[in-house]
């Protein structure tokens, strides 16, 4: 008997060596799956460990990280629309914080996530900015759906492509438009979508370098590290950092 209970404790012991040395489980989130038109939840399959901490399959990030980081780290290389949006911004005069807006108005779409980009977006950055950048992201989201002839902004061409001819933005998105233009920052909100690019010229090539001063004067990097600063988006930088994490 005692033969045998030695076996089993050997054998439990291998199996539990095995499991340690397997890969992690990846447990999606609801969300991810609802993208993929799945409505899904996993835990894994119950003896497995789970992914949780650092995530191997991804760069490591430093134990502070900024918003370089971020950049260079997490999101993905195809961050071109952003570069030429700021790079027009700051040909065309505008303000050292709006060509911060400019080069941080897609952040949610290159870096996490699609839908309600704009809103999304600056939240992600509101502490660490002036009120009218983050304003001016959230709004753009928005105003992109309407024109301003004053400024010479028309209805985007790639829209009626992308969305068809005969889309119309959700009733929330027409109310936002309406308060936005009723807002002192109006122009401001507006002045992203005037330099916002949709014909990526590949040959025009601009650096994440080249902003690193604006970056430097307008966005309060926080000492500890963005995710570890305890401001109420600390959590959306950590999940970036580790999304994967189970819980
Ligand atoms: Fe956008
Ligand atoms: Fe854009």
């Amino acid at each position: 008997m005692t033969a045998a209970r030695d076996m089993n404790a050997i054998a439990d012991a291998h199996e539990h060596a095995l499991m340690h040395a397997m890969a992690p489980i990846i447990t999606r989130s609801v969300l991810f799956n609802l993208a993929d038109g799945k409505r899904e939840f996993s835990m894994g399959d119950g003896k497995s460990r789970v992914q949780m901490g650092e995530d191997p399959r991804l760069p490591k990030m430093p134990a502070r990280p900024t918003l370089l980081d971020f950049f260079r780290l997490r999101f993905p290389p195809t961050q071109n629309h952003l570069l030429q949006s700021a790079a027009l911004a700051r040909k065309n005069g505008l303000p050292e914080k709006m060509v911060l807006a400019c080069l941080l108005h897609d952040i949610a779409v290159i870096g996490y996530i699609r839908s309600d980009h704009g809103y999304w977006g600056a939240q992600l950055i509101e502490p660490y900015v002036d009120e009218e950048v983050s304003w001016a992201i959230r709004n753009h989201q928005s105003l992109r759906f309407f024109p301003d002839d004053s400024v010479g902004y028309a209805y985007p061409d790639a829209y009626r492509m992308l969305f068809g001819d005969d889309y119309k933005p959700d009733d929330y998105i027409v109310e936002d438009y309406k308060r936005a233009r009723a807002h002192k920052w109006y122009m401001s909100a507006r002045q992203i979508c005037v330099n916002d690019l949709y014909s990526f010229d590949p040959n025009a090539k601009v650096s994440l370098e080249e902003f690193e001063d604006v970056i430097g004067r307008h966005f309060r990097q926080p000492a500890e590290g963005l995710g570890y600063d305890n401001s109420p988006v600390a959590h959306m930088w950590r999940t970036l950092i580790r999304p994967a994490n189970a819980l």
